[in-house]
């Protein structure tokens, strides 16, 4: 879906489709010189929904075998989340001891997902975990996370595209843009 299909939806554009391709590509160089030495190509952990474009161009990009797993996880609603307790949907089919790990992120917001996750994931003997994540949004982190890769730092804006949805819209835009107020203010 292109931007201009979306009308007034979109109150700006904040990462084009080339620049979120542009810096992938960077990002991908990074990772390749990182893991060179390692006896075995990381484990891409992607997390559904949201990562998975950004887990589509980053594994193409990559020159090794990128092989690839997938965790769903919820927090239990507002109050929970605040609290950083998170519940699995759909766990890991791979075992993950002695292995290096790079989940695979579209935006860290709160950090608080990512922060339980990567605890998570080390609690099971992995010899590594890395996060790469696409976006995040400094001015909103209540936990800080160690982010290995970042492609933009963005403002604490409502923003949509490339993965990220609103009611599950958007999400297939090419794009990251910054939703319109009153498409959200109707709704509610
Ligand atoms: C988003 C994103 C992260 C999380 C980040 O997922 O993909 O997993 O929120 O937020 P945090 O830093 O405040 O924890 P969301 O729960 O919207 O699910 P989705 O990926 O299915 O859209």
């Amino acid at each position: 879906m292109d931007a201009n299909e979306l009308g007034s939806e979109l109150s700006k554009i904040l990462v084009t489709e080339a620049e979120l391709k542009a810096r992938l590509a960077e990002m991908a160089r990074e990772i390749e010189a990182d893991y060179a030495g390692a006896e075995q190509p990381p484990l891409l952990v992607g997390v559904l929904k949201g990562a998975v474009m950004v887990m589509a161009d980053l594994a193409r990009e990559l020159s090794f075998h990128a092989e690839m797993d997938w965790m769903a996880v919820s927090s239990y609603g507002a109050s929970t989340k605040s609290s950083g307790v998170v519940r699995i949907l759909k766990d890991l089919d791979t075992e993950i001891a002695h292995r290096d790990v790079l989940i695979v992120e579209d935006i860290i917001d709160s950090g608080l997902t990512l922060s339980w996750l990567k605890e998570n994931l080390e609690s099971r003997g992995a010899n590594s975990v890395r996060i790469c994540a696409m976006l995040r949004k400094p001015d909103a982190a209540k936990v800080e996370v160690d982010v290995a890769y970042v492609g933009f730092d963005i403002p604490t804006d409502f923003v949509v595209g490339y993965g990220l949805d609103y009611a599950e819209r958007y999400r297939n835009l090419r794009d990251v843009g910054v939703l319109a107020e009153h498409v959200y203010a109707d709704a509610g």
